[in-house]
């Protein structure tokens, strides 16, 4: 298994912010709004810890779907690379995403996912169109306001990006320490976030004494311990076996149960049909298929 461990900092801090700069303030001037369907009837698992966040009723997941404003709305959103500007990444997207949906994202190699993910969290901009995400648009979006964006969306790949020098606390206390949050909070939030990521007892271990799954579980602790309402994903399960996939899937849903929107990009067939959530397909960055209890639906 693939290891990752000559990260830089600066990739690491990427990896929690997305590209660009990270300015030390603290105010959250982020607009995205809760979700709140008051269902208390969801066990949290392992004394959990997301504790505050909101939770969203599985079962209600389609009623969802429909209500409320969208967290993410694409509006005729093309994306042209540069370097390949005769054919279009992504070509006149549109769609919504609600508020503690679970989204997969698939199509073969080359259809447009990444791209689509990338757009989320304005590590790339559309070429034409909208893209609101929390009702602010992202195409018109100011420099300035990125990385209030950004703590509000955390992100998973498939190579982990974790700092090789520093332990799974460190790799997720980090990502607090760059958005300025208080030493009490960082002090109370890791271990909350290791926990629920069922690390606790590894806080102390680097990347190397690590598993795949487990740096995968760090990273996913990285991902949330800010409690971002949006989680986005690129094949998180890209570099692990299926058991050690399924343990990921499990801890995504769960943190899905807990009110967070999840999009993820994956060519992980099994886990899609057996999730049964909404499948949303691309192909030559077109989508050719949006079902809200979807299968993967392709050869490969
Ligand atoms: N930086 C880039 N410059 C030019 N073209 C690019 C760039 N990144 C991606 N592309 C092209 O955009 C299209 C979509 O790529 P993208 O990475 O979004 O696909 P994908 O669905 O994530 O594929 P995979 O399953 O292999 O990860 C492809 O045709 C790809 O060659
Ligand atoms: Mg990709």
């Amino acid at each position: 298994m693939a290891k990752h461990t000559r990260q830089s900092s600066q990739e690491a801090a990427d990896a929690i912010q997305g590209t660009g700069s990270i300015p030390r303030v603290s105010q959250n001037t982020g607009s995205f709004k809760a979700v709140d369907q008051g269902t208390g009837s969801i066990p949290r698992v392992g004394q959990s810890t997301l504790a505050s966040l909101p939770m969203v009723d599985p079962g209600a997941q389609q009623a969802l779907r429909r209500t409320g404003t969208p967290v993410i709305s694409f509006k005729n959103v093309t994306k042209i690379y540069p370097a390949q500007p005769k054919k279009a990444a992504l070509d006149d997207i549109t769609l919504d995403i609600y508020p503690g949906e679970f989204v997969f994202l698939v199509g073969h190699s080359g259809s447009g996912k990444s791209t689509f993910i990338r757009l989320l969290n304005r590590e790339l901009v559309a070429t034409r169109g909208r893209l609101l995400v929390a009702g602010e648009d992202l195409t018109a979006m100011r420099r300035w306001r990125i990385p209030y964006l950004r703590r509000n969306i955390g992100c998973v790949f498939q190579d982990f990006k974790l700092l090789p020098n520093k332990t799974a606390f460190e790799n997720v206390a980090f990502a607090l320490e760059v958005i300025g949050k208080s030493r009490h909070v960082v002090r109370t939030q890791t271990p909350e976030a290791l926990r629920l990521v069922g690390l606790e007892s590894k806080m102390d271990k680097k990347p190397d004494q690590l598993s795949g799954g487990e740096q995968q579980r760090v990273s996913i602790a990285r991902a949330v311990v800010n409690r971002p309402p949006l989680l986005i994903c690129d094949e998180p399960t890209g570099n692990l076996d299926p058991q050690t996939s399924l343990g990921i899937m499990r801890l995504l849903e769960r943190i899905n149960r807990n009110g967070t929107t999840v999009v993820m990009a994956t060519h992980d067939k099994e886990m899609v049909n057996s999730m049964r959530r909404r499948v949303i397909a691309l192909d030559n960055g077109r989508i050719v298929r949006d079902e809200d209890q979807g299968v993967y639906g392709l050869d490969d």
